[in-house]
């Protein structure tokens, strides 16, 4: 054999490589300045902290040219390497836990998933608002970490707060439910929770991240029976856009302060949001004061001209949109067609620079113009910030919360373990996984289906029933009925899942897909002791054969409940947690759908159509179960122990002088109104009357006077609410501050918030207090 050749690695030659690897590691797992990390660009202006952000903002648009700006003006923003400035990439997601569906995160590495909490619809039905906010905390924790591993960006485009207007649409499992009221508590908790401001020096808040409230406005159709959202013409009153559409969107940007707001695809009264002036650059910036920057949905400059072909050219489109007040195209678009528009003479140079300030200062203000992320404040946050015990308990809590009693007959739930022994655990989602967190989510820290959450509680006997929630054709209905037949408890878990309700796929009708109604009832007559209903859906359905047959002992709405879902329907089942989540949307029948239009974006009733209005707020026919419905283990009782009965409005002198002595008896523009200060606190005693302890949610719905209703004001407009924890057998009290223009005002036909005189009946359960509102001119 050979000599033994001397290896050509020598130590110091190892000791380079291992240097090189260990150097590589780094350069992979944490992020190198995005800008201003040193070097000779490090000292320009634009880089100085000590300098105020505008100033930093205007001394770099000034180095650009126009080829480097125009290519600012898209998602994928390309670097200015001669600035050392790197490209950025600025959709990403965080809908409900940190997301892949953005092409700006990326899960794997140190980052191999991230706290999956309950989609939205669930978060909602708690009703709890610092939750909310705390999730939104954690996520943004979570999402700093990855920034800082170099796996995520720092904006984020979430929450969606569009209202939940028809139970068809795909996507009203992502928003906080058909109330304007919730919607913009929500988003307002949300937004702050992902924000964080900080600081407050050289003019601006600092941002931990930058949300965004998404999609403006009135978009609330996928695409259902042929009509799309890249096509559709949303015609809307000025009065429900007032009331409705607008309003979550008008919280998130004046009480959340968010840092970006999303044009959605559809058009609103023949005009394509992202072009309309009127919403974008009136209402969004100068009425509600947008500190941050517009961004389209996803191709929607592109869909403008190629889909709606609402101008002649692709320049055009560009044009309108920037002009409109758009700052940033998700799409490659404006990239292509700013420069052709400004060479038209459609477009200037002041136009671009004004959204490019809009963009780079919501950039400055995340400190990505700071220099190395690890050196500035979050810089700290890493893979051991993500899917820590605390933030998946976190998601449990969550999803706990969000769960709804539906029904519960004669106390059929909770379980108790030593009875029930052997559980039969039947249906489609019995052992879902990816279905518990719907869409816009990521990958998870880990799951806990509902099959092993009750393998916690009992002996399981598992029987899918039907193979998937289509469950259509052959099924294996017959097996999961004996299943039943010889178990002590039957647990079904049913529903719905992202092939039957999703983004670009709204239902055409409501009941139980394919022949789970079958399977629900054939295992419910067959089964031995209790038969409980759980539904693991995010959009409502209609259950009232099995809400009217007493073979089924109580029914579960567990939505879309996260990663910890299954942990959390099981411990609601067993008593391990007393539920307390309400409904934050109506469950209409399935004759509904029959006779609305999908497309009928009205809200209010035309009863000369047999048009029968939409929501809690409109809507007077039948319901499966009414908005705010949700029982509990206990029983709570109300009453106020102190609420004002009468209050004055007070005019504003000079303001007022065009209002005439008619309007003065009955409805006072609210711009007229002296508002700081005119609120109704009302006190109220939570008694918890059972044995559990648990919690509560106060609703408080108003209806105005009779005097406005020339202007068909709601039936009935939740004006507050507060959830409270009660121990059993004792008592709480709780303090509602209702402001009496924001929340006792009505849009007249014109869309004019108006405060009408005279008695207001607030409601809260089934109590009523009656509150006199009258008006007072002040002396000028
Ligand atoms: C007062 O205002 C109401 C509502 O705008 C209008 O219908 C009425 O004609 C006005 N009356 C006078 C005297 O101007
Ligand atoms: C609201 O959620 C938070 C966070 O989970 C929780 O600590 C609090 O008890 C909840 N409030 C009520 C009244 O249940």
């Amino acid at each position: 054999m050979g000599q033994s050749q001397p290896s050509i690695i020598t130590p110091s030659l190892l000791l380079l490589l291992l240097l090189f690897v260990i150097l590589g590691c780094r350069r992979a797992d944490a992020r190198s300045a995005f800008a201003c990390g040193g070097g000779a660009t490090g000292n320009l202006p634009f880089c100085r902290q000590t300098l105020p952000i505008r100033a930093r903002v205007r001394d770099l648009i000034g180095r650009l040219t126009l080829d480097e700006k125009v290519r600012l003006l898209v998602n994928n923003a390309a670097g200015v390497p001669r600035l050392g400035i790197g490209g950025y990439e600025w959709w990403s997601e965080a809908l409900h836990g940190v997301s892949n569906v953005g092409p700006g995160v990326h899960f794997g590495g140190k980052f191999p998933g991230a706290t999956s909490f309950p989609q939205v619809i669930s978060s909602a039905a708690s009703f709890n608002a610092s939750l909310w906010e705390l999730i939104g905390r954690v996520v943004s924790d979570e999402a700093r970490a990855m920034y800082n591993g170099g796996q995520a960006g720092l904006t984020y485009w979430s929450p969606n707060v569009n209202i939940y207007r028809d139970p068809r649409w795909g996507r009203g499992q992502e928003t906080p439910g058909e109330d304007p009221t919730i919607a913009g508590r929500y988003a307002a908790a949300y937004v702050r929770g992902l924000q964080q401001p900080y600081g407050g020096r050289s003019g601006y808040y600092r941002l931990k991240l930058a949300a965004c409230c998404k999609h403006y406005t009135a978009y609330d159709l996928d695409n259902w029976k042929g009509n799309d959202r890249y096509h559709f013409n949303a015609k809307v009153s000025k009065q429900d856009l007032e009331d409705t559409f607008d309003v979550p969107f008008k919280a998130c940007v004046v009480e959340g302060k968010v840092a970006s707001v999303m044009c959605s695809y559809n058009q609103v009264n023949g005009v394509p949001t992202c072009a309309d002036p009127n919403l974008l650059r009136n209402t969004i910036r100068s009425e509600w004061g947008l500190d941050g920057y517009i961004v389209s949905d996803c191709d929607s400059v592109g869909v403008m001209y190629n889909s709606q072909h609402y101008t002649s050219t692709p320049e055009e489109a560009a044009a309108d949109a920037i002009k409109a007040g758009l700052d940033l195209d998700c799409g490659p678009f404006l990239a292509q067609y700013t420069e052709g528009a400004m060479k038209q003479g459609k477009l200037s140079q002041m136009d671009v620079d004004n959204a490019l300030t809009n963009t780079l200062t919501v950039q400055m203000r995340l400190g990505m113009y700071d220099g190395d992320p690890s050196r500035q404040q979050f810089g700290n946050l890493g893979p051991q910030h993500v899917c820590t015990q605390a933030h998946q308990n976190l998601a449990l809590e969550a999803a706990r919360q969000g769960i709804v009693l539906l029904k519960n007959q004669a106390n059929a739930l909770p379980l108790s373990r030593s009875h029930y022994r052997n559980i039969a655990v039947i249906g489609p989602n019995s052992d879902a996984t990816v279905t518990m967190i719907g869409n816009y989510a990521g990958v998870p820290c880990r799951y806990t289906s509902p099959l092993q959450g009750i393998a916690n509680y009992a002996r399981t006997i598992h029987q899918v029933g039907c193979t998937n929630v289509a469950c259509s054709g052959n099924q294996p209905i017959e097996a999961a009925v004996v299943a039943a037949s010889k178990s002590d408890a039957t647990i079904l878990i049913m529903g719905l899942d992202q092939s039957i309700e999703a983004e670009a796929i709204d239902r055409v009708g409501l009941l139980l897909p394919g022949r789970q109604p079958e399977l629900v009832t054939k295992v419910a007559a067959a089964s031995k002791g209790p038969c409980i209903l759980v539904l693991v859906c995010g959009g409502p359905v209609d259950i009232s054969f099995a809400k009217n047959d007493p073979k089924i002992s109580a029914i579960l709405w567990a939505g879309y409940p996260g990663q910890a879902g299954g942990a959390a329907i099981s411990d609601i089942i067993f008593g391990a947690f007393n539920p307390g989540g309400k409904l934050p949307m109506t469950w209409y029948p399935q004759q509904f759908v029959e006779k609305v239009p999908m497309t009928n974006m009205n809200m209010r009733p035309n009863p000369s159509e047999g048009y029968p209005g939409r929501t809690y707020r409109f809507y007077k026919g039948p319901v499966v179960y009414p908005f705010g419905h949700g029982l509990s283990y206990t029983r709570f009782t109300h009453s106020i122990s102190q609420a004002p009965s009468e209050l004055t409005v007070r005019l504003d002198g000079r303001k007022a002088g065009s209002e005439n002595s008619t309007m003065l008896n009955s409805l006072i523009r609210v711009t007229h109104a002296k508002c700081e200060g005119l609120i109704m606190p009302i006190h109220l005693d939570v008694k918890n009357e059972g044995d559990w302890d648990g919690s509560h949610t106060v609703l408080v719905f108003s209806r105005p006077p009779s005097s406005s209703s020339d202007h068909s004001p709601p039936q009935k407009q939740l004006v507050g609410f507060e959830k409270v924890q009660v121990f059993a057998k004792s008592q709480t009290r709780v303090t509602l501050n209702i402001d009496v223009c924001k929340d006792l005002s009505i849009a007249d036909n014109n869309g004019i918030r108006r405060i009408p005189i005279g008695e207001h009946s607030i409601q809260i359960g089934d109590l009523s207090h009656s509150l006199t509102l009258k008006a007072e001119t002040l002396a000028i």
